[in-house]
């Protein structure tokens, strides 16, 4: 809603709770009009809507206007009936309780108009899906079908339902509509053949006419004149301004479709139209108190477009069949009950159709699931209004009756049972007189004793009942009751408003004087068997359903319509008893039905009549709001630190802690025994509002659980995740530790194994190991080698190396042999060649050879202090001769073996021997002419041997010389052959001394080296060891 608008809203009270006077009728009229006159048609008195005929259209109703009234508080925003119907659907999907709104008000204050709005919004703020939206369109469509046929232009409303209709709609626990379910009421058949001056017979007939295509109305044998059926009394007038018939028909056909009408229904439906318009036409004569059809042509069309036999219609119409206790009889009937049997059928075939529709649009709208529509379901009851007319007749009487009982429903809801509850909460109260209707109703509907009863009793009565005769019984038996008035008994004044034929009721909403012509008729609703025969024979399936063969069978005589009625309002109070009533009381601004005009006393009627002073005075002297204590804790426990969040005491101490923190004054509110009341809203609003803000707090706790929660969930998602990707990774490492441990587990054995075979010759077991510990010999040679080359070490190997080592031990020694080899000096190699050539000579020959080994040679033993002279001899009488050994040496006599001191000197061509004090030459001796022998002992001992020609030398040499074994090996390298030098193994040697005689030298062994003579003359050489 605009905001304009809101502030305009401010004209006069948006609740009449606020009013100043509320004893004032003034000031309540006062109060209503200038709202109206701004247009604002709605007002409260606390959760009660009083709703204003605007008669024109107002722009309050759009999208948008729905929007604002959506979730918002009920007292947030200007009186509207979408707030009203906001709250209700909010109480259904909250707190899963049943509602219903209850739509009262006359005729033509805006009823249907109201329900329409309420369904309107429903549709809107419920869900959205595919399905819902097909519910919700034919919820919608449904009205305009209903409306085609159930409604009509009277004097009140150019559009007034003429039946009751009491429309549940199903929701699922989400507030979506998911079906619904239309129980109808009474429907005023009577307009079908007749209608008061200035008002119309059903719309469907003139929309059908003014609608339909030419060739549907030749089908149907149809002509757009109106003035061509009498059952349309009004003729041409029929064509009313404001009303688009044939649009309607349109709307009509489209909302049929909508409501998935099979082609076949629609065409059997506008059949059944029609030939109700024909029936209408079909007259008699009379010839000798037996009625003919005059016009065949009508019934021929009846009897074409139902389906039956036209024979058979045409003698149904004439006719009337009785089986009275198995005697069938035939008797023709006469004018005036032909044309009533007529009738009959014309109004039993509408009235069935239409239930049959109602029915239809049942089946159609039927919940799918019906469990969860249980306790959600949303009534919304728009029935007649209060009426009264210039003649009222059985219609009126019943429908005034329903607005009879509920206005008994309103009290008992509203100012009853609010009263009740104050008395039972024990809030102090002081009671609000009302007028109880109770005794209307009970005028009515009591048993034995009230109008229905003895109206039944009449008409069940034996004999010759009339009108009359009920009048009469009316009157003896109703008299003294206070709302029954009659002619007979009233004083003349009364007499002149009301004829003999009519009796009066004292209804709450105003008297209404009742004509008794008709009434036992239409509560008998008699239609004849002939007719309900062949209709059940039709070949129309809608008529065939709804005149069922077992009913003309059945003998049992059928309720009187007055009691169907009562049992089926009866019905409907005790659905409407056991939800939450919201109600909306209509009321009609002007006669004229025309806008801007505002009948103060009209209205006035209204308001007292409805209650609406009474409504008001127990509203204001009661409480806006009432909760439970639990309810009220639970919802605005927040507010307050004591209660929040939760408390732990009686519901009611925590009410009165909390309305203590909310700074409640003490006329604010009263405890009651289970409630809390609550007399303003401005109070409660504050509470609300409060709650509201606080809400973001509590939010926010709910938000940070919620995030802490999905966090959660998404860590141990996560984390789950995470365990599985570990056991994989575990799991694949584990293989792979034991497929190494496994093949370590192999080597070691295949080690083991080569281990224990490896002596073995190479085979598949140790042929690894083998290889392996040939690599790791090798490796350990390298480290090990001798490095030497005395070192004849060798460290061990393997079985399977040992040709290896071999061959390498003799490599490495032969490469350290060279190596040695390379690095000696030509001295030293000189020497070598010398040890090796001794070697040679003496090694196994000589016994003190290997006392020489250790030791190299030298080339010259001649002490120190010799060495001067030597040298001098060398230089001067060596001839050019080089020197190759020089040592000193004993000289042994050959005779007498006297020792004398002597050096020796060899040169590469002789033997020197100098005197050992002299240094003078004793003796040169050419190499090539003399030999050397020495034994094979351990002596020092040289035999020179020298040949004759050199005798002169007086024989051979017999020398000890200190180094013999250096000696000889000199010698023989200087001469380049070992024959010069040989020895002997004997122990004794013999020597040329001179001339052929020679002498004879004992070597022997043991005691102290050296050479001596013996007694024997014999020169004795004493060898070592
Ligand atoms: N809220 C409204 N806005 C505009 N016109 C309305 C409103 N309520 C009722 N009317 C007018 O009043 C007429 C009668 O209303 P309706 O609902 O048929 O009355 P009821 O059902 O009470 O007999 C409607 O045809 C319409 O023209
Ligand atoms: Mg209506």
């Amino acid at each position: 809603m605009e905001r304009g608008l809101q502030d305009r809203d401010r004209v006069g009270v948006q609740d009449f709770v606020l009013l100043e006077n509320i004893q004032s009728e003034e000031e309540f009229i006062g109060n209503l009009r200038k709202r109206f006159q701004e247009n604002l048609i709605y007002t409260y008195i606390g959760q009660v809507l009083i709703s204003v005929n605007p008669y024109k259209q107002l722009p309050i109703y759009s999208e948008n206007d729905i929007k604002e009234y959506r979730n918002k508080h009920f007292y947030e925003m200007p009186p509207h009936i979408f707030a009203v119907t906001d709250n209700a659907f909010r109480s259904l999907i909250e707190e899963n309780k049943g509602q219903c709104v209850l739509i009262s008000g006359e005729s033509g204050s805006g009823k249907t108009e109201a329900s329409k709005k309420v369904l309107q919004y429903i549709a809107a703020c419920s869900g959205h899906q595919s399905t819902v939206e097909s519910v919700k369109e034919k919820l919608l469509k449904s009205n305009p079908v209903l409306e085609a046929f159930g409604n009509a232009k009277t004097n009140r409303n150019v559009n007034s339902s003429r039946f009751g209709k009491y429309m549940d709609i199903q929701f699922d626990f989400t507030g979506t509509p998911i079906g619904g379910h239309i129980l109808n009421y009474l429907l005023e058949k009577s307009r079908v053949v007749n209608q008061n001056a200035g008002e119309r017979n059903f719309h469907i007939f003139y929309q059908l006419l003014a609608g339909a295509s030419d060739e549907q109305l030749r089908e149907l044998q149809l002509t757009r004149a109106l003035d061509k059926y009498s059952y349309l009394s009004d003729g041409q007038n029929g064509a009313v301004r404001g009303i688009d018939d044939a649009g309607d028909f349109k709307t009509v056909q489209q909302a049929m479709s909508v409501i998935d009408f099979k082609q076949s229904e629609q065409s059997d439906i506008f059949s059944i139209i029609a030939s109700v318009l024909h029936l209408g036409n079909v007259s008699f004569a009379e010839v000798e108190g037996v009625a003919k059809v005059e016009k065949a042509a009508a019934v021929a069309s009846v009897a074409k477009l139902l389906g039956v036999s036209e024979n058979e219609l045409n003698a149904a119409l004439t006719n009337r069949t009785i089986d009275a206790r198995g005697d069938v009889v035939t008797s023709p009937l006469n004018r005036d009950l032909a044309i009533y049997a007529r009738d009959a059928l014309a109004k039993a075939i509408y009235d069935r159709l239409f239930t049959w529709l109602v029915q239809r649009l049942n089946k159609s709208l039927v919940a799918k699931d019906l469990r969860s529509a249980i306790n959600n379901v949303m009534g919304i009851l728009d029935i007649y209004g209060f009426e009264i007319f210039k003649k009222n007749s059985f219609e009126q009487f019943c429908i005034n009756f329903c607005n009879e009982k509920l206005q008994q429903l309103f009290i008992e809801l509203t100012l009853k049972s609010e009263q009740d509850e104050y008395r039972r909460e024990g809030i102090e109260w002081v009671p609000v007189e009302y007028f109880d209707n109770k005794v209307i109703c009970n005028l009515i509907e009591e048993k034995y004793r009230g109008i229905i009863s003895i109206l039944d009793e009449e008409c069940l009565r034996p004999g010759e009942p009339t009108d009359i005769t009920f009048l009469a019984k009316l009157t003896d038996q109703l008299a003294k009751h206070p709302h029954y008035i009659c002619h007979e008994k009233s004083s003349t004044q009364v007499q002149k408003t009301m004829g003999r034929d009519e009796f009066r009721l004292v209804h709450y909403a105003g008297d209404v004087t009742y004509n008794v012509n008709g009434f036992l008729d239409k509560n008998n609703d008699l239609l004849f068997r002939d007719l309900k025969e062949t209709m059940s024979k039709a070949s129309n399936e809608i008529i065939r359903s709804c005149f069922p063969e077992g009913e003309y069978k059945n003998k049992k005589r059928p309720d009187t319509a007055i009691t169907q009625f009562r049992n089926s309002l009866n019905n409907l109070m005790d659905i409407l008893m056991c939800k939450e009533p919201s109600y909306i009381r209509c009321i009609k601004p002007n006669d004229q039905q025309q806008p801007g005009i505002f009948d103060d006393e009209l209205v006035l009627h209204q308001v007292k009549y409805l209650g609406l002073m009474e409504n008001l005075r127990v509203r204001r002297a009661g409480f806006a709001y009432r909760r439970t204590y639990e309810t009220f804790l639970n919802r605005y426990k927040s507010l307050s630190k004591s209660t929040w969040p939760s408390f732990k005491g009686p519901a009611k101490e925590g009410v009165r802690i909390l309305a203590n923190d909310l700074h409640f004054g003490p006329e604010d509110f009263r405890l009651g025994e289970t409630k809390i009341f609550i007399r303003f809203p401005r109070t409660l609003f504050d509470t609300e509002d409060a709650f509201q803000a606080k809400k973001h707090d509590i939010a926010a706790i709910i938000q940070s659980r919620w995030k802490g929660y999905v966090q959660r969930r998404k860590y141990l998602k996560l984390r789950e995740q995470i365990i599985i990707l570990q056991s994989y990774c575990r799991r694949h490492l584990a293989i792979q530790a034991l497929q190494r441990r496994r093949e370590a587990a192999t080597k070691i054995r295949a080690f083991i194994k080569g281990f224990i075979t490896r002596n073995d010759p190479p085979n598949g077991y140790n042929e690894e190991f083998i290889a392996n510990m040939k690599r790791m010999w090798l490796m350990r040679l390298a480290k090990q080698l001798p490095t030497k080359v005395l070192d004849k070490s060798w460290p061990p190997a393997p079985v399977h190396c040992q040709e290896a080592s071999t061959y390498l031990h003799r490599l490495h020694r032969l490469h350290l042999a060279r190596k040695y080899r390379l690095s000696l000096s030509s001295e030293r190699k000189r020497q070598f060649e010398l040890k090796v050539l001794a070697e040679k000579l003496f090694k196994d020959k000589k016994a003190n050879y290997l006392a020489s080994v250790p030791y190299w040679f030298q080339n010259d033993r001649i002490p120190q202090e010799h060495a001067a002279e030597i040298n001098s001899f060398v230089s001067t009488s060596l001839n050019g001769e080089s020197l190759k050994y020089a040592s000193p040496c004993t000289k042994f006599d050959r005779h007498g073996y006297k020792p004398r001191e002597r050096f020796m000197l060899l040169s590469n061509k002789a033997l020197y021997v100098l005197d050992g004090k002299s240094y003078k030459q004793k003796h040169r001796l050419p190499l090539e002419k003399i030999d050397f022998v020495t034994t094979n002992h351990s002596d020092s001992l040289l035999v020179i041997r020298i040949p004759l020609e050199l005798k002169k030398d007086k024989g051979d040499l017999i020398l000890e010389i200190p180094h013999i074994v250096e000696l000889g090996t000199l010698v023989v390298d200087t001469v380049g052959t070992a024959n010069i030098f040989s020895i002997v193994s004997r122990d004794s040697l013999e020597h040329n001394v001179v001339k052929g005689k020679g002498g004879v030298i004992d070597i022997q062994t043991g005691g102290q080296p050296g050479i001596v003579r013996d007694k024997g003359g014999h020169l004795v050489v004493i060898a070592g060891q």
